[in-house]
């Protein structure tokens, strides 16, 4: 489904209040955050996806690192999550084992034990967890509220669509879908931890399918400012580059484009290629974090052992007749 299309057939449905809901979806936040005392708040949030890459214990733990993010996206800790997987009758027990393994294996890693789930036969397999979190009410980290003069910073390389789509055409060294399967699989746990050291974020989200320009564009609406983005400044996956320079663009890309256009303007020298890597859908992208700019520059520093791609990829500005610029 498109970006937007949710949240217009959701108009429809009656909205719903409860004062303990301090994060519902009015902001196209990553999770449900709801207090359940004045010192905890509980966080929701469920993802799942068909594999994006062929092997089973790799795919099982990129899809619980997707899902464990929107977590950390929200400034929260993972506590216990449950399984939800769809396979086909050809699917063998040791393909799912395997696919189950890895789910544990990175819930472990992230301090989440996972207590069951559940599983529906489809013709098409799909694994992915429903997650609950926890965050001190008062620290909870939203989508929005990023203020003119923060900088952004990005803690993953960009590309996993434009590579995975280059895979298939076989069009991608060994070394490098490798390095782009650990990205997707790394927890952004660690990042997390060190951007919680920071003295004053102002908004966070990860990045997934809306890419890069989806996700900044949501923040920039939601915010009430405009981000420019620095295209010569993007981290990318080795391989991206060359890739999306011949055209390699996953449909994705051109949904998200498609859907910003409206409120987005890109300087005439950006070569296309950029903008098409700005908009590429990520699996399991890095987190996006709006904060003043003297304390993203120590971030930026103290990420460098735990997530070595990060960088400072636009700047927040008064808000213009644009929600997002590519400069
Ligand atoms: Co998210
Ligand atoms: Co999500």
């Amino acid at each position: 489904m498109g970006p937007g299309v949710l949240t217009e057939i959701l108009q429809d449905l009656p909205n719903v209040y409860d004062p303990k809901l301090i994060v519902g979806f009015d902001t196209s936040d990553d999770a449900c955050v709801y207090r359940l005392t004045d010192e905890i708040a509980a966080i929701h949030t469920v993802d799942f996806f068909t594999p994006i890459v062929d092997d089973p214990y790799w795919f099982g733990q990129i899809a619980a690192a997707n899902a464990l993010s929107d977590v950390y996206a929200m400034g929260g800790r993972p506590a216990v999550a449950m399984n939800l997987l769809c396979v086909p009758n050809c699917l063998s027990k040791e393909t799912i084992r395997k696919i189950l393994k890895g789910g544990h294996d990175k819930a472990v890693e992230a301090g989440c034990v996972i207590a069951g789930g559940h599983t529906i036969q489809d013709q098409e397999p799909k694994y992915g967890l429903c997650v609950t979190g926890y965050v001190h009410p008062d620290k909870v980290l939203r989508n929005v509220g990023a203020q003119p003069g923060d900088v952004l910073v990005l803690t993953k390389p960009i590309g996993t669509g434009v590579l995975t789509t280059g895979a298939k055409a076989g069009l991608v060294s060994d070394g490098q879908y490798d390095a782009m399967v650990r990205c997707m699989a790394t927890l952004n746990a660690k990042a997390a931890d060190k951007m919680l050291e920071c003295g004053e974020i102002h908004a966070c989200t990860d990045i997934t399918g809306f890419g890069l320009l989806g996700h900044t564009d949501e923040m920039a609406d939601g915010s009430g400012v405009t981000i420019r983005l620095n295209s010569r400044a993007l981290p990318l996956l080795s391989g991206a580059r060359e890739l999306a320079e011949m055209g390699i663009i996953p449909a994705g890309a051109y949904r998200n484009l498609d859907y910003v256009k409206p409120r987005l303007a890109v300087a005439q020298d950006v070569p296309q290629f950029l903008a098409d890597l700005i908009a590429d859908p990520q699996t399991s992208g890095g987190l996006l974090i709006a904060l003043p700019e003297g304390e993203a520059v120590e971030l930026v520093e103290r990420l460098r052992s735990v997530a070595a791609s990060s960088a400072i990829v636009g700047a927040v500005l008064p808000r213009g007749d644009h929600t997002v610029e590519i400069v």
